[in-house]
């Protein structure tokens, strides 16, 4: 199994409701390194641009109004299989549907409010990563 990168966020609905460490504890207890981390108000142009693959979903309004709706925690995770291991940890993106004990089934609401973000294979990962960090902001260790 690969060593990988993949880029996480935790959404504005989770950030309000105080639970980031909490979130952050899945990740480190199940392998996963936090290399590098921001929080940070997205404009509308950056959450636009995040989510342009889905810019002709029905739904693509009010998503980009839910990610500006306050702020995020984004970091990069580092482990064996850390793209997969992230989704798997994150439940399926309606929480109605997420297996009990992921993230999305304990600490998401909603489709729309879902707790946080994962990137969902290689390539998208590496998008994304750069979407947010400057290599130099990456502590691989
Ligand atoms: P998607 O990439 O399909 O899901 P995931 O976050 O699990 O990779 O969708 C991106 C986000 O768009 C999703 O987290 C929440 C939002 N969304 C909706 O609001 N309604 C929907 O019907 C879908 C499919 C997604």
């Amino acid at each position: 199994m690969a060593v990988e990168r993949t880029l996480s966020i935790v959404k504005p609905d989770a950030v309000a409701k105080n639970v980031i460490g909490q979130i952050y504890s899945r990740f480190e207890n199940a392998g996963l390194k936090i290399i590098a981390a921001r929080m940070m108000q997205l404009s509308r142009a950056e959450a636009e641009g995040f989510y342009a693959v889905h810019k002709d979903r029905p739904f693509f309004k009010d998503l980009v109004e839910f990610m500006i709706s306050g702020p995020v925690m984004v970091q990069v995770l580092e482990g064996e299989n850390a793209i997969l291991k992230n989704r798997e940890l994150m439940g399926a993106t309606d929480p109605k549907k997420a297996d009990k004990g992921t993230i999305r089934a304990d600490f998401a609401d909603s489709i729309d409010a879902n707790a946080v973000h994962g990137s969902d294979a290689p390539e998208t990962a590496a998008v994304e990563i750069a979407y947010f960090f400057p290599t130099m902001q990456i502590c691989a260790r």
